[in-house]
């Protein structure tokens, strides 16, 4: 079983290198590929430390290339990079599209994210690599092993939900970043996170699929005894979209200013839709006092009650009151 891992690794990387030498040697890979990512402000350092790469558009130049080389269909097949139709014939899994490789916090390649160059909606944004013995997506994080010096040095880990958001956030001088993939965090990522850190920033996209993803986010991460805080991004932007607006120093100038911690995030956000009516605001109240009450130090927790109590104008004994019997009943 090692063996085959160790197969699966070989024939990722070597996948990562053809897809890089397409981008950065072949007419159509600089023309595209490379021009896409330049479009989008990602400059060469940083498309080289993250191995970035383009899959031509072609049904088989990948595979081709693998089996002239040695490797068998089976391993180009359990790794991911090739698909079997109907037929039983062989094809490519990334065509025409623009390739993240995603790295084990280790560093080595065990899967890829390839966005796509069209803006036609049919299309979808992204394909990904499916699971295979070494690619486990719940249990990965896009970015750590770029990252995870920068967050042990600053303590603190930004979350965010998207490849390019980790590239560009990066490359504005923000090391210590990491992507979920997508929205729906894992609790073995955050426990990932939690071996380097104890402090997780929330920065996911600001429209509603975001900060519905955020609220759930936070909980979880208050599960696992972490500590959280968020910023919220104007709609429709996110931290890739974000910092190229603003630029760097700007960027960072937002999220200091900007990030607050969950009490202040959960109520913000909680109010804007309740408005004044008092019976809403209560219910905003017990949802706050629902994410304290996942807080396992209780401690922490109480002090928490406290500043929920001060921010709210409740008397902290309701409040009190009100986690006992949560976790009441969560026991
Ligand atoms: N994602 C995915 N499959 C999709 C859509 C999204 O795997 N069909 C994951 C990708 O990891 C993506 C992340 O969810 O990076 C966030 O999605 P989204 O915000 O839609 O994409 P962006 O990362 O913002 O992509 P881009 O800026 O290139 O449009
Ligand atoms: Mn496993
Ligand atoms: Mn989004
Ligand atoms: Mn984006
Ligand atoms: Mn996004």
């Amino acid at each position: 079983a090692d063996l085959r891992r160790e197969g699966l690794y070989v024939v990722t990387t070597r996948a990562a290198r053809f897809f890089q030498d397409s981008m950065w040697t072949s007419q159509e890979g600089q023309t595209i590929g490379l021009g896409y990512y330049k479009e989008r402000g990602f400059r060469d350092e940083v498309l080289k430390k993250f191995e970035l790469g383009y899959s031509p558009d072609s049904w088989d130049a990948f595979i081709t290339k693998a089996l002239q080389e040695g490797f068998n269909e089976k391993i180009l097949e359990d790794a991911g990079l090739a698909i079997r139709n109907d037929k039983g014939k062989l094809y490519d899994r990334f065509r025409g599209r623009v390739l993240f490789p995603i790295h084990s916090f280790t560093g080595r390649i065990i899967g890829f994210g390839g966005r796509t160059l069209k803006t036609d909606k049919k299309v979808p944004k992204y394909v990904n690599s499916p699971e295979s013995e070494i690619y486990h997506k719940s249990d990965v994080l896009y970015g750590l092993y770029f990252a995870k010096k920068a967050i042990r040095d600053a303590d603190n880990c930004y979350l965010v939900e998207g490849y390019a958001d980790v590239l560009s956030v990066h490359q504005a001088g923000i090391e210590n970043v990491v992507a979920s993939s997508g929205t729906s965090l894992t609790t073995a990522q955050i426990r990932l996170i939690g071996r380097f850190t104890k402090n997780i920033t929330i920065l996911y996209d600001g429209d509603p699929a975001g900060i519905k993803a955020s609220l759930r986010g936070l909980d979880m991460i208050l599960e696992e005894g972490l500590n959280v805080r968020v910023v919220l991004f104007p709609d429709g932007h996110d931290p890739d979209s974000y910092v190229r607006k603003l630029g760097s120093s700007e960027f960072k100038n937002y999220i200091e200013k900007n990030q607050k911690d969950f009490i202040l995030y959960k109520t913000t956000i909680l109010l804007k839709y309740a408005g004044t009516d008092p019976i809403k605001k209560a219910g905003v109240i017990r949802e706050v006092v629902e994410s304290i009450a996942k807080i396992p130090d209780s401690i922490k927790a109480s002090v928490f009650i406290r500043e929920c109590s001060t921010l709210m104008q409740i008397d902290e004994r309701a409040l009190i009151t009100e986690l006992n019997k949560l976790k009441q009943g969560k026991y």
